[in-house]
């Protein structure tokens, strides 16, 4: 089937309407939020907010298309194992992948995926957030990502790293949790 600009359109920004008054609250939070579609091929993203454009330079066009855009010729075979395993599992991943920005630019960009499954109403979903980790953090994004796979307390990274890894976790926990419970009423609202 062939849809014309404006049907693309819609559908393109119909998640996003659907989410409602939470992508107003997605939109004013510092970092990057993602959702992709896990009932289609290749897990499309349906949601991206304000931060993810000003993090990456990519906006709403890139709806429809896998985040792994954003890896361009960066390979991450590591990483992306990482990932698929945990999309696999319904589970949920960390890591640190290199990505580039729309002008071409390397960073080094910090990933948190839930997945987000067993609403009738909704199709299986994955919700990421994501972190560039800046300037001063390259040379930190290898001690991250081998902070984030390997025991935590065992491997010794400075404080002050750790307490920044903490804090992204926290706000991706908080994102997690809002966009479940958005989950579940619009499930009960199905059922009224
Ligand atoms: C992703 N992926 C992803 N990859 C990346 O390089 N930068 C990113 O910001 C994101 N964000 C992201 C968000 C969400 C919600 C999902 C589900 C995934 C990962 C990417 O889409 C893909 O899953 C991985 O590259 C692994 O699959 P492939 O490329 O090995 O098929």
């Amino acid at each position: 089937m062939r849809f014309n600009l404006h049907t693309k359109t819609r559908m393109r920004s119909d998640f996003k309407h659907q989410l409602g008054s939470l992508a107003e609250s997605f939109d004013s939070l510092a970092h990057a939020v993602t959702v992709s579609d896990l009932s289609k091929p290749d897990h499309p993203l349906v949601y991206l907010n304000k931060a993810f454009t000003k993090m990456t330079g990519f906006g709403e066009e890139m709806l429809g298309h896998n985040c792994r855009f954003l890896q361009s010729d960066l390979e991450n075979t590591e990483a992306r194992a990482h990932i698929r395993t945990a999309l696999e599992a319904n589970g949920r991943c960390e890591l640190v992948l290199k990505n580039r920005h729309r002008n071409g630019d390397e960073f080094y960009n910090m990933l948190l995926i839930d997945t987000v499954r067993g609403y009738k109403s909704l199709p299986p979903m994955a919700i990421g957030s994501q972190f560039d980790l800046g300037p001063e953090g390259v040379e930190q994004a290898a001690d991250c990502a081998v902070y984030t796979t390997q025991s935590q307390s065992s491997f010794s990274v400075p404080l002050t790293v750790k307490m920044r890894l903490e804090r992204r976790r926290l706000y991706a926990d908080a994102v997690e949790r809002m966009f479940r419970s958005w989950c579940t009423l619009k499930e009960v609202s199905s059922r009224s």
